[in-house]
């Protein structure tokens, strides 16, 4: 699902034993065009398949699907973010409806109990993209995101203001309202006959949303301002517990490897004296690893699992309350 240039599909299709891969089928369903040369066991679709029996993945999809920005106004109202075409922004209408029961529900825009929010220095340093193909990050350069280990959810009752009154909102406070993410998932994962959807991306979690938002723009790989020109690609990180439906589990990437065997040990130094060839790929392997499950870098990303019709497959994490 957002299949990119098709990687993910043909490394899996090359990867499963013959006899397995004899009765899979690989979809990619992707918005962009087919690449040519690309296996041509894979379909290459617009609209996931309905009725699939197996795994629907979707690495770095939903940070795509588009989205409203809400503001917070010097008179504490959440209004809609406009934008013109050369980035230019303005704050339009209040936020109503289901946007609104959204923002309350899952990213309510007021200030944490601690006191009021200073917006961060803006940075002229490019940083690496996270979405470069091909280009490992070092994990400083990642822009860190909460593993869900704990229920993060503010109480229910919501936060006070100082004298118990209305809830305090600072004037610039943001929120990126995730009513499309939610939908585009839970039509993905109504796509699949019985299997498992699994998506993989930057999140963060009720309780500690980046108060200033997330959206940037990405041009060759390095950080931009998120101007909607089409010069470069647009994304902004994942509310990951609001797309989960009933029976999901959310677990960091590095959870979600580790229950499959993934943990980047080194091998043993025996290895290198009795078969240096093995030790070396085995070695290579291991840093591959453990840049995939790096804290502060690639294994914080978030993986929300959503088992349809089967048994909940990994072990680990937490069950999210829908
Ligand atoms: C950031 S890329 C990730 C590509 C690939 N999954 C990867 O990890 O390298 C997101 C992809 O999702 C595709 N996409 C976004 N919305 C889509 C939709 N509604 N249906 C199909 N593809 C979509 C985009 O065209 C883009 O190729």
């Amino acid at each position: 699902m957002g299949a990119g240039r098709g990687e993910l599909v043909t490394g899996v299709l090359e990867a499963l034993p013959a006899e397995v891969a004899s009765r899979a089928r690989g979809y990619a369903v992707e918005r962009a065009a087919r690449p040519a040369g690309l296996d041509h066991r894979i379909e290459w679709l617009p609209e996931p398949p309905p009725g699939v029996t197996g795994l629907l993945f979707a690495n770095e999809w939903l940070d795509n699907v588009p989205l409203d920005v809400a503001e917070v106004d010097a008179k504490g109202t959440v209004r809609l973010v406009l934008v013109r075409q050369d980035g230019t922004e303005s704050l339009g209408e209040p936020v109503t409806g289901a946007e609104a029961e959204w923002l309350a529900r899952w990213w309510p825009l007021t200030d944490p109990p601690e006191g009021r929010l200073l917006r961060p220095e803006a940075s002229d340093d490019p940083l690496p993209s996270p979405e470069a193909p091909g280009s490992p990050l070092p994990a400083e350069d990642v822009l860190p995101v909460l593993p869900p280990t704990e229920d993060l959810r503010p109480p229910a009752e919501g936060l006070q203001g100082p004298a118990g009154g209305l809830p305090v909102a600072t004037e610039g406070l943001r929120a990126e309202v995730g009513l499309p993410r939610d939908a585009a998932w839970a039509a993905a994962v109504a796509s699949l006959g019985q299997g498992l959807a699994v998506a993989v991306d930057y999140a963060h979690f009720a309780g500690a949303r980046p108060p200033f938002g997330t959206l940037t723009g990405f041009r060759e790989g390095r950080e931009t301002a998120p101007v909607p020109d089409g010069s470069c690609d647009i994304t902004a990180h994942v509310a990951l517990d609001a797309c989960a439906l009933p029976g999901a589990r959310l677990l960091s990437q590095r959870e979600a490897l580790g229950a499959l065997g993934v943990s980047g040990e080194r091998p043993s130094l025996g290895l290198a004296s009795t078969d240096p060839t093995a030790y070396v790929r085995a070695l290579a392997g291991a840093g591959e690893a453990a840049e995939l499950t790096a804290r502060g870098g690639l294994g914080d990303f978030g993986w929300l699992l959503q088992p349809v019709g089967i048994p909940d497959p990994l072990p680990g994490g937490e069950q999210p309350s829908t």
